[in-house]
């Protein structure tokens, strides 16, 4: 099967594209990272992309003057690379609803929270704040409804009484570097599809909260 071509957009860090790369290179995932496109030039995903040979490409949102100029921006410079499948990792603009129609069924997003809990800006704290024993983060299909879409998988944290915004961060990235190549791998192994709003995987239809990872064997 020819490996799949993946465009990873980002605003910043870039972990879990780094996780993906990696699991490009290790032959985990039937795919390639062929851009790494972000919204800010100094993302630190970009110096990533660098280390491994990928093309980068840089498009200042704040350039143009509206949220639809800048996605068909985005838009023209992705099709360039002719991917399969676009992966949002930590890109933190919102999506118009002719961009995502472009490419239904082939963008990913992950966010930190057990959708459809915590949507937005601030999930730890959210979390924390509402009293809430378990905190995680989700894999999902992206649709014009902003962190709305099916989700493909989730993994759970514990939050714990000494837990800070910070400490459950850093325990819901180590989960997001695990879950993240999984949904790419399932996706590139022609194993991950969305049809009628469902999420497909392995002919079956998932539960709305999709595959729960704390309950997946090797
Ligand atoms: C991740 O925690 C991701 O879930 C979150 O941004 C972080 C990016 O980290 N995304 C969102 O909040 C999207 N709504 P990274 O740049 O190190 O991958």
């Amino acid at each position: 099967m020819m490996k799949k071509r993946i465009v990873i957009l980002v605003s910043g860090n870039g972990s879990n594209a780094q996780a993906i790369i990696d699991a490009c290179e290790a032959n985990k995932i039937n795919g390639e990272v062929v851009a790494i496109i972000s919204n800010k030039a100094e993302a630190y995903a970009l110096e990533r992309a660098k280390h491994h040979q990928i093309a980068t490409e840089t498009i200042i949102h704040s350039e143009y003057p509206d949220r639809a100029s800048f996605d068909k921006a985005l838009q023209t410079r992705i099709d360039c690379y002719q991917p399969d499948l676009i992966v949002l990792a930590g890109f933190m603009r919102i999506l118009t609803a002719d961009f995502v129609h472009q490419y239904l069924g082939r963008i990913l997003n992950i966010h930190p929270s057990l959708l459809p809990k915590y949507q937005g800006l601030n999930t730890h704290q959210r979390a924390i704040d509402n009293g809430d024993e378990v905190h995680g983060c989700s894999v999902h299909f992206v649709t014009a409804e902003l962190d709305g879409g099916p989700i493909v998988i989730q993994a759970r944290v514990s939050i714990g009484e000494n837990d800070n915004a910070s400490s459950l961060a850093s325990k819901v990235a180590k989960r997001e570097w695990q879950i993240y190549p999984i949904a790419v791998e399932w996706f590139c192994n022609n194993n991950l599809t969305l049809e009628k709003c469902q999420v497909i995987h392995n002919h079956q239809v998932l539960p709305s909260s999709g595959i729960l990872y704390d309950e997946l064997s090797d």
